[in-house]
């Protein structure tokens, strides 16, 4: 475990991931902090390395892993060519939460792209991400540093709980910005499409490249999303989740409800609200006036519940417009699609 103060050097190189880049180097994993959450990296170029990735998340070997880059160059030993509508996205973009499809060539393990012919790709805005992809000089795949179906981490304790002795190394940077992952958005076709919604939203895209489509399975259960990690059960929590879709008055007759039929009940609800609930935890996941507070404390309030002796937890439910949207997505699969409309 290295912690490392952030603010210490600007997009330098800080001495403490020496050691890290080096583990990178010679094929190990480390998880390191980004913008968006925390990523475990491993060589891109490298079979063994990324497999030691899938093993230690125990991730599905169908499910690709997004390459991480330091500097739009190393783009040139992976990608066939940019097309114009991506090179858009990326001078507006990028370094931030936005991963790109791209048509890929030689260069990368095939284990990273599960046997596509495309692969995602993102320069994270984080100073620590950014020197420790610079000082190890490689394409750094790293899904999120989570076991798989987990909330994803925000902080290094979170990877500690998960992936504790099952990694070569933690960079700790503290808490993570946005707290929710990357957009993916496919450039493969003429019109961009989301594939997942993330920190940078649809209207911030369509601002720089016009039209943008959302593949038609994030919004209906059960078609088949293009994104295959898409298609697994995520985020969730010990107890069951369940979406509650409509106004306090009618989400406390819920938890009353629970409560009669003998459950303890853990509540997810926003600063505005907190105070109206009576429940056996309540938990507050940032200003619902602000989304990116929301965002930002998600996957924390959703680890958090399991620290309490809960059977249900209600949540809230969210605007689904600017980063709502990814919000939205991210609870909809933690609680498998169960959400009850007033
Ligand atoms: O913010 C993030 O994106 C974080 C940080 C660490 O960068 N990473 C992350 O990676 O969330 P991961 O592996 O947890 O999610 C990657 C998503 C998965 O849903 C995967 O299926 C999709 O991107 N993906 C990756 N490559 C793809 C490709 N070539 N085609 C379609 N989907 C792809
Ligand atoms: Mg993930």
């Amino acid at each position: 475990l290295w912690i490392v103060d952030k603010s210490e050097t600007k997009h330098e190189s800080y001495p403490q991931l020496v050691e890290a880049s080096m583990l990178l180097k010679q094929g190990e994993v480390v998880a390191f902090p980004t913008e968006t959450v925390y990523g475990l990296g491993a060589d891109a170029t490298s079979d063994q390395a990324v497999d030691k990735i899938f093993s230690a998340k125990g991730r599905p070997s169908d499910n690709p892993l997004i390459v991480h880059i330091a500097e739009q160059s190393q783009l040139d030993d992976f990608i066939e060519e940019v097309p114009d509508h991506a090179l858009r996205l990326m001078e507006a973009f990028w370094p931030g939460p936005l991963t790109i499809i791209l048509k890929k060539k030689e260069g990368l393990s095939d284990k990273v792209t599960a046997g596509l012919s495309t692969v995602g790709v993102r320069m994270p805005d984080h100073p620590i991400a950014l020197a420790l992809i610079k000082e190890a000089n490689l394409p750094i795949a790293a899904p999120s540093a989570n076991l798989s179906g987990k909330p994803s981490p925000t902080t290094a304790q979170h990877v500690i709980q998960d992936l504790d002795g099952r990694v070569s190394g933690i960079v700790d940077g503290g808490a993570t910005g946005v707290g929710v992952e990357s957009t993916v958005v496919d450039c493969t076709t003429e019109i961009p499409v989301i594939f997942r919604p993330g920190g940078v939203t649809r209207e911030q895209l369509e601002s720089v490249v016009g039209e943008v489509l959302v593949d038609p399975a994030l919004l209906k259960e059960g078609e088949a999303p293009k994104s295959p990690g898409m298609k697994y059960t995520h985020y969730a929590p010990d107890a069951p989740l369940l979406i509650v879709d409509g106004s306090k008055e009618f989400l406390q007759k819920k938890i009353n409800e629970y409560q009669q039929s003998g459950k303890k009940v853990g509540v997810l609800t926003t600063d505005e609200n907190k105070a109206y609930y009576q429940a056996d935890q309540i938990i507050c996941c940032g200003k619902r006036e602000d989304l990116a507070t929301v965002a930002h404390d998600l996957y924390h309030v959703l680890r958090s519940f399991n620290e309490y002796d809960v059977d249900t937890i209600l949540s809230e439910s969210f605007p689904v417009e600017g980063v709502g949207q990814a919000i939205m997505n991210r609870l909809i699969k933690a609680a498998g699609h169960h959400v009850i409309s007033e």
